[in-house]
């Protein structure tokens, strides 16, 4: 099985391109099916989730026209079934975007009901909620969901979670619906502002997106684009705390600093130097870093998908910092992994005492979700020793080329498959 052999110690210095936004992709790739023209997306990550979402798409019908690693050529005009099953579709969670675009397009979908990372109970009462307001009958049963209108037209929707997922969702569903829909209590998330910008880019009429009030006016049809995919927020701040907890300097080049401000405030705050340029964000940690509190929240609070990152260097700082996870409950499943590293980390509901130690320990662990898998990355590359992390799949879910672009900043990491494999690494490394 493989592996990420780690040997810690060095501190990340140099440049990284950070790539398109994942969940930005994830909801744009499923939108651009609700035209019968051709659409031409750029800035696509290839990871696990959009090649994942691909497949589903191209088991319908959809053409995929691969133009390079990171552009796509999308039709959507001969699609032959809207009933989207299987269990590579259940493994992601973002398939459920295809109920929105297709239920938008067709008034019919059916869709496997979605996965997913493990971290918390993840309801999708919203997004029923939305599409049942726009006069949708949805029924959940032996795995799927099914939506069905005889008609869509425009609804009032006050979400009762800040939710991302049913935001762009009920947004897909509504383009076409007619007269006005209004999504009160909206995600303000960079992607919700992406989907918003692409769907208008076809045609639609969104407005307030970015704001917690979207107001969509429903237009008979969308047509052909070309778009580009905002840069991924999570990749680079990810970045920016490898360098933080590897006392390195790292310039994330091709992000969005504005998308960047929560993460930033809070590396400064615990004692790092943060640059910013148009489209670049210099970190540079030259001390141990300081402890603090914090909390996530939606956009443009600090994001859950940062939540495991932070800890990591908490767990390095001086004194006792707190953590608290208030978007899902199930989020410290790493902490027990990173005990093992030698963190001084306790849990008591949905908050993390930390108490700052002066180093990790190198130690066989395992990935428990894509974001925490990573974290962990960064905490085996500040070790003393060897780390080697399983189940890295969770991690290639949502970063292209991780351990390369690691290896750019001066990181000792590599795929390994076998014991001899790592041996060799071992070796290789000293
Ligand atoms: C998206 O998940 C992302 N996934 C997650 O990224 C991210 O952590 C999350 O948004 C928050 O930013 C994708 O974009 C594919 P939500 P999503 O709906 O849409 C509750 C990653 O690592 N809720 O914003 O599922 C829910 O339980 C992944 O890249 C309801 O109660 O998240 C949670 O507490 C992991 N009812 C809160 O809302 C609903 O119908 C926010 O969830 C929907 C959500």
């Amino acid at each position: 099985m493989e592996q990420y052999a780690i040997k810690g110690g060095n501190p990340l210095v140099g440049e990284v391109e950070i790539g398109g936004a994942k969940n930005a992709a994830l909801a744009i790739l499923a939108a651009s099916v609700m035209t019968d023209e051709t659409v031409l997306i750029e800035n696509m990550p290839d990871v696990r989730d959009t090649n994942v979402l691909l497949q589903a798409m191209e088991s319908i019908g959809v053409i995929i026209e691969r133009i390079d690693r990171h552009t796509v050529k999308i039709n959507g005009a001969h699609i032959n079934g809207l009933v989207i099953d299987g269990d590579y579709i259940k493994r992601i969670r973002a398939g459920y975007y295809l109920l929105g675009a297709l239920l938008g397009k067709y008034k019919k979908a059916e869709v496997a009901f979605p996965g997913g990372c493990n971290i918390g109970s993840r309801p999708i009462d919203q997004h029923i909620k939305g599409f049942k307001a726009l006069g949708a009958d949805v029924d959940i049963a032996h795995g799927l969901i099914k939506a069905e209108a005889e008609h869509l037209r425009g609804g009032h929707i006050y979400m009762d979670v800040v939710t991302v997922g049913a935001t762009m969702n009920v947004m897909m569903a509504a383009v076409m619906a007619e007269g006005q829909t209004i999504i009160e209590n909206a995600a303000k998330e960079p992607h919700v502002v992406d989907l918003a910008n692409f769907l208008n880019s076809m045609g639609a009429n969104i407005r307030g997106a970015g704001t917690d009030v979207i107001r969509i006016k429903g237009v008979q049809k969308l047509h052909s684009t070309e778009y580009t995919i905002i840069p991924d927020q999570i990749e680079a701040g990810t970045f920016m705390f490898a360098a933080a907890v590897t006392r390195g300097d790292v310039t994330v080049k091709n992000v969005i600093p504005k998308h960047l401000e929560s993460i930033s405030a809070k590396l400064i705050e615990i004692g790092c130097e943060v640059e910013e340029s148009d489209d670049a964000v210099r970190v540079v940690a030259a001390k141990r870093l300081n402890h603090t509190q914090v909390k996530t929240l939606p956009y443009p609070g600090f994001p859950t998908d940062m939540q495991p990152q932070i800890a990591v260097a908490l767990g390095l700082s001086s004194g006792t910092s707190i953590v608290t996870e208030s978007i899902f409950e199930n989020r410290f499943k790493y902490v027990d992994e990173l005990t093992r590293m030698g963190a001084s980390i306790k849990v008591e509901s949905n908050t993390a005492i930390i108490d700052g130690v002066d180093r990790y320990t190198g130690a066989s662990i395992t990935a428990p979700d894509l974001r925490a898998g990573a974290a962990l990355v960064i905490a085996g590359l500040a070790a003393e020793g060897i780390t080697t992390i399983d189940e890295i799949r969770y991690i290639e879910r949502g970063y292209e080329d991780f351990p390369l672009k690691l290896r750019m900043l001066g990181a000792q990491i590599e795929v390994v498959d076998t014991e001899k494999d790592l041996q060799k690494f071992k070796l290789r490394v000293g």
